[in-house]
């Protein structure tokens, strides 16, 4: 029960917070896993330099991939592209900015679903796992903010919200090639915040604690594995129950 034993999986952003540990956790229970990002600080055999905004680095890069493994069981999208002034309070953010925050994040998560997807269909099977977030579900509570510097940028909500549904349509659109696809939505994940943020988050939330990037893995690994084969379209919320109260 529950193994992803050499199944070849990507994962986009890799290198980063979530990323990292999908690699490592997923390479630890036998899978055969890719990192795919635009950036590693050293890069390893199974390391893949693929920018997900870019068209021809996703079309070659899923190519190579798949010539090099023979297959692509699991695809993760979970790269988080964004600009310098990502957030900015809501009346300062720049028209342009807005744009190429969608342009990267929800864009390259729809570019990579197409070619991905597309390459699943031929080979007729595949699970892929759009990452969102309870921000692509419920609005934020700015008080956890109160005293801090932080914010959750508006563009956070239009993209996460978009890909939720955009997941819906692409489990339907592949249900009868029998690919599954669906989103797993994290909570805030502890990451050295301020003090006074990471306060005000466990209060309100009912866990009583941010969540771990371990926590987000095994709802990753659970859709990556066969036991999950008549799982589609679904939204795992993965939140301490942030978004049920
Ligand atoms: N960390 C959280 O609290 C949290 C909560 C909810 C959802 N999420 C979601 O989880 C996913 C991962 O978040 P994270 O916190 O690990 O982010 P992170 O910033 O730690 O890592 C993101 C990775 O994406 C890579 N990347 C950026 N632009 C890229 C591009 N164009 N092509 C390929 N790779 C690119 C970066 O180099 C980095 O390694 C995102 O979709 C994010 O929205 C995170």
């Amino acid at each position: 029960m529950f193994s992803i034993k050499n199944k070849v999986i990507v994962i986009t952003g890799g290198n980063g917070l979530l990323g990292k540990q999908m690699v490592s956790t997923l390479r630890d229970q036998g899978a055969v896993v890719i990192a795919a990002d635009i950036y590693f600080e050293e890069k390893n055999e199974d390391d893949f330099i693929l920018d997900i905004t870019d068209e021809n680095s996703v079309k070659n890069g899923v190519e190579a991939i798949f010539n090099k493994y023979k297959r692509l069981d699991g695809w993760v999208n979970n790269a988080y592209p964004r600009t310098s002034d990502w957030g900015n309070k809501f009346e300062n953010i720049p028209l342009d900015s807005w744009r190429k925050n969608v342009d990267m994040h929800l864009n390259g998560y729809f570019l990579c679903c197409q070619v991905v997807l597309e390459q699943m269909r031929e080979q007729g099977f595949g699970s892929l796992i759009n990452m969102s977030s309870i921000y692509g579900l419920v609005g934020p509570d700015f008080t956890v903010y109160e005293g801090t510097e932080m914010t959750m940028p508006a563009a956070y909500a239009a993209i996460k919200g978009g890909l939720n549904n955009l997941t819906r349509y692409l489990a339907s659109y592949y249900g009868s090639s029998q690919i599954r696809v669906n989103t797993v939505s994290p909570g805030g994940i502890y990451d050295n915040q301020e003090d006074s943020f990471v306060n005000n988050y466990n209060k309100k939330v009912p866990l009583k604690r941010m969540g771990s990037p371990k926590d987000i893995v095994s709802a990753v690994f659970y859709l990556l594995t066969d036991e999950a084969s008549y799982v589609t379209g679904h939204n795992l919320v993965v939140d301490g129950g942030w978004s049920i109260i």
